[in-house]
């Protein structure tokens, strides 16, 4: 899609630049592409934070748009008004645990917000020639594995959480525009992503605040699940990767080949935040406490990312320990952008919800 392919890009909307992963696609594109314009098109849920992008957001290619992509009629006008002839859409309802208590929301967006935007661009792009949708998905679409065996991009679909489901309905549309309508779409399918601006929801950055604040680190079930965890920039790579150079309809999936039990990566975690605190080795861990499982829990997700290896060039850079490490001195060194995003009813939703086995 872009120089290599004989292009030249101009201006791209990246949805959900305003949460975790979007924020450094967003970062890594408005500084490596100073002739792209780069629009970032965000509601600022829960989940959005524009103090993610405070060192860009003065930059003169980038412009922050706050809109919601469930409003149909508006994603048409603004696909109209700035002539997009990129979209990398990420913006979504993220979290599991979420999904569980309340789908419609994830319906809502995931689903309902990812057809507007098809349409929109649909409508637009009346020469597809040059333009790309770009839809960034999740591993847990493929639904759950045993103990051994990968998730293929020919696996077949079997989401088995609200959130999966929505994800997995979004992919199936966007693939149905592509036959349908011909619309030049791309999806990857990334596994577990940590690293710096992730919302203290999720497992890593909730581990990591609730042991600074030596409050309980909530373990669902024995602890047993096991996910594929990807440093979050090198995500942003491979996304920056398949933008430019993935063939149009084609699926790739992504991941750290990086596979850790819930409670193994957490003792890791507990002995690194240990040494970063100056405390007594084992502190930590007498905060671990195992709680009700969570519903339709997956045991175990893992990527093969071979097809993004041979045809893109892309691995993953970091090692694990390492991109711990410089994710636990982040959240350390940045308290502020803690503090700012666990205010209001952060307490209320995320704590005191557990129930011990
Ligand atoms: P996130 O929850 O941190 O950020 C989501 C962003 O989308 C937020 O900025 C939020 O304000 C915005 N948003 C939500 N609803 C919106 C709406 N209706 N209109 C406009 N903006 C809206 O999520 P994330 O972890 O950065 O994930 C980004 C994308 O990557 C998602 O599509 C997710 O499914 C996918 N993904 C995430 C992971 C992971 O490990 N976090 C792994 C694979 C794929
Ligand atoms: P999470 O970060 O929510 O990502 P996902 O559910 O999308 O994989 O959870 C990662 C794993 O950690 C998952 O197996 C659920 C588990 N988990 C806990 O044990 N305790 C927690 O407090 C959270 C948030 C997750």
């Amino acid at each position: 899609m872009k120089k290599n392919r004989g292009i030249n890009m101009k201006t791209i909307l990246i949805t959900g630049g305003a949460g975790f992963i979007g924020s450094h696609v967003v970062r890594r594109f408005v500084k490596k592409y100073p002739d792209y314009k780069i629009v970032n098109l965000d509601n600022l849920t829960y989940a959005g934070n524009l103090a993610n992008l405070r060192d860009i957001e003065r930059e003169p290619n980038y412009e922050f748009v706050k809109a919601d992509i469930t409003a149909g009629e508006l994603m048409k006008v603004l696909f109209n008004e700035y002539r997009f002839e990129g979209v990398i859409h990420l913006a979504a309802e993220s979290h599991v645990d979420r999904s569980i208590s309340n789908p419609m929301e994830f319906i809502h967006t995931n689903i309902l917000g990812t057809v507007n935007l098809l349409n929109a661009a649909r409508l637009t792009w009346e020469d597809p020639e040059g333009k790309l949708f770009y839809h960034i998905s999740t591993d847990e679409v493929y639904g759950s594995l045993g103990d051994t065996g990968f998730f293929y991009e020919t696996t077949a679909y079997d989401p088995r959480s609200p959130y999966s489901a929505s994800k997995a309905s979004s992919d199936h549309l966007v693939r149905a525009y592509h036959h349908t309508y011909k619309l030049p779409v791309v999806i990857s399918n990334c596994s577990n992503n940590y690293g710096p601006y992730q919302f203290p929801e999720k497992l890593i950055p909730l581990t990591i605040h609730n042991i600074k604040n030596n409050k309980l680190i909530p373990v669902y079930g024995k602890g047993e699940n096991i996910r594929d965890w990807l440093f979050v920039e090198d995500h942003a790579a491979a996304i920056d990767l398949i933008f430019h150079d993935a063939a149009i309809g084609e699926t790739y999936n992504i991941g750290g080949h990086n596979e850790w039990k819930n409670i193994d990566l957490i003792r890791l975690l507990c002995k690194i935040m240990d040494k970063k605190l100056n405390r007594p080795a084992g502190t930590s861990e007498n905060l671990i406490s195992f709680v009700k499982d969570r519903a339709g829990h997956d045991l175990r997700y893992a990527i093969n990312s071979e097809k993004i290896q041979k045809k893109l060039g892309w691995k993953p850079s970091l090692r694990f320990e390492d991109g711990l490490e410089k994710t636990v001195d982040w959240y350390l060194a940045n308290e502020s952008w803690m503090a700012n995003v666990t205010s209001g009813d952060y307490q209320k939703y995320y704590e005191n919800q557990y129930t011990k086995r």
